[in-house]
Parts: C-alpha cells; structure tokens; sequence
C-alpha cells in the first residue's frame, strides 16, 4: 500500500518540479543543471508524500498541495547540498551518486544550495503549481521560512556542528534533532494540511503531534541506520555519524533502546491521527514506514 501510495506521488512531485529547473539565459546553464542534479535524483521524497497525505487527511485533492510538496523538497535538497560540503559532513556520496561539489566545484554547489532555497519560496507563489488563495500562501510562506530558518532546520545543523565529538545528553541531542530534520518535517505536515483549504484549528494541533513525532523518529531512524545498514542500499556512506564522532541516538542510548524509541516515537505519531478516519490511513502508513525503511 505505502509501495503504491510512494510511487504514484513521486511521480507527481518529480513532475511539478521538472518545471522548475529551466535556465533563463545560456550562462546560467551549469547553476540549473547542479540544482536540477541535485533535487531530480531519486531522493524518498518524504517530505512530498507527507504534504500530499496531510492535504489528503482533511479531504483535499493531493493535487492541491502540488505547491507545498515541491517547496519542502527543493528546502530538504539545498539542506542535503550544503550538509555534504567539506566544511559541514564532507561526503561524497549521495542518493548513490557524487555529491553536487563533488560532481560541479564547491562553489557551484553552495549556490546551487542557495537557488533552490528560493525556489522553495517561489514554488510555493507559483500559480501554476496550485490554486491557494493569498492568505494560505501567506501561511504557509510563514511557516516555511520559520521551519527553515535559524529558529529551525539552520539552527538544527548550527547545534549539529557545535557538538561533534561532544556527548550530549538526551535532552540536548533531542532538541537538535527536532530542530535539524523534525522542523522541516513538520512543515511539511502543516503546509500540506494549509493547502487543502479546510484545515480547523483542533486538527491542525492534531497533525502537529503527529508530526512532531515523525519528524523525531525519522532523525532517530537516520541515526540507526547509519550504524545497521550499508553503503549500497542507503546511497550515502554507512559509518558516516561514527567515523565524525557526531552525536547520535544509537551512539547516546545503544542501538536496541534507539529502535524501541523510534517505535515508541511511531506510536505516539499514531494515537495523535486518532481523531481521523480513513482518510488519514496514508499519514499513518508514513508513521510506520518512517521507523521501518531500511534507506
Ligand atoms: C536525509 O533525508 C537527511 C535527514 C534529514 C535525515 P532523507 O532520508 O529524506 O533523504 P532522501 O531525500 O531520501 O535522499
Ligand atoms: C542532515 O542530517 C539534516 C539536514 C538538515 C540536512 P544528517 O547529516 O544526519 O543527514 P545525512 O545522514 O547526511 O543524510
Ligand atoms: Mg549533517
Ligand atoms: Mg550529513
Ligand atoms: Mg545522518
């Protein structure tokens, strides 16, 4: 069911942002081609489907969030450009292909990174990608920016690089994580539901505990599978976290309480959705495939 559900919105989100990627003039050909690479190369697509299952969840069409989803990918892709450069993770492998500084030069990738955080902004503007009335776009720019921003995801990888080779503690290492991928991830929930046009308050609260979670677990799943799974399957490298002493879930509480976490985590994503009716099946599917994919 999720297999399906996966399928058929990557499809329809790597078709809205196929849009997006044409070069004004000839000279800024080499700047497009690094975002296109960098945004059309087989990422998960999460954040989307979670866009599309929220809008979903309230009885929109999830051609409506068209917008919202092509937003939080190209905000995820500029995040993934810039963790990878030399002065931040320093990988060279991502989505099993060269990551962007290493398949263009470093400085076509920190601005590759910067154009697609605009984009972000406009795509969600974009008349031709949905039909929100100003007030949601208003909504959902503000909260977009906010989940990206110093107070977010920024913020996130701000703590993230201050404490390598630190040992946090649970709170600490928590905040962080809810800040580097929960924010983004939580965006994704609450623009998808903004972009419905129906969304009451109780249940945007509903889908922010949902999310809350999610965004949590997701990170804590990262951190797992960084430790359990391999290099070919994840398309990035397996020891990454361990071999830059980066603090993590399994590195703080063992790997076994690290995954009775994630579940616990999952669960709690659960009770919150229990307000919903079957509509809301793809956010909970999402609830259980974020603890339990493999890449
Ligand atoms: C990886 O995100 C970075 C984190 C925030 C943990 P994803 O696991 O969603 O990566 P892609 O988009 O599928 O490549
Ligand atoms: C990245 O976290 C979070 C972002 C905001 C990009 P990680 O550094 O753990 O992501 P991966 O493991 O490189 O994908
Ligand atoms: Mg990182
Ligand atoms: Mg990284
Ligand atoms: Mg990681």
């Amino acid at each position: 069911m999720i297999a399906a559900y996966q399928a058929s919105s990557q499809a329809r989100v790597n078709a809205a942002l196929e849009t997006l990627f044409h070069a004004p003039s000839p000279e800024l050909t080499r700047l497009y081609e690094a975002m296109r690479y960098s945004v059309m190369n087989g990422g998960k697509r999460v954040r989307p489907l979670l866009a599309y299952a929220a809008c979903e969840a309230l009885g929109g069409l999830p051609e409506q969030a068209n917008g919202a989803a092509c937003a939080v990918e190209l905000i995820h892709a500029y995040s993934l450009v810039h963790d990878d450069l030399p002065a931040m993770d320093d990988d060279d492998l991502r989505r099993g292909q060269p990551t962007t500084h290493k398949a263009f030069d470093e400085a076509c990738a920190i601005l590759a990174g910067d154009g697609l955080q605009s984009l972000a902004f406009s795509a969600l503007l974009d008349p031709r990608l949905s039909a929100s009335d100003a007030e949601t776009r208003l909504s959902m720019v503000s909260a977009l920016a906010l989940a990206a921003g110093p107070a977010g995801m920024v913020g996130g990888q701000a703590i993230d690089l201050g404490s390598v080779g630190l040992k946090l503690d649970q709170a600490a290492l928590e905040y962080m994580h809810r800040h580097k991928t929960g924010a983004l991830i939580e965006a994704s929930v609450k623009l998808g539901a903004l972009a419905s046009g129906r969304a009451e308050k109780a249940e945007l609260k509903s889908l922010q505990t949902y999310a809350q979670a999610i965004g949590l677990a997701f990170q804590v799943q990262d951190d797992i599978l960084d430790v359990e799974s391999d290099t070919q399957t994840l398309g990035k490298r397996q020891g990454a976290d361990i071999a830059r002493d980066k603090p993590t879930y399994p590195a703080l509480l063992g790997l076994e309480a690290a995954k009775a976490y994630a579940l616990e985590l999952r669960d709690q994503a659960l009770h919150a959705l229990r307000p919903f009716d079957a509509s809301a099946e793809p956010l909970r599917d999402l609830a259980r495939y974020i603890v339990e994919r493999r890449s």
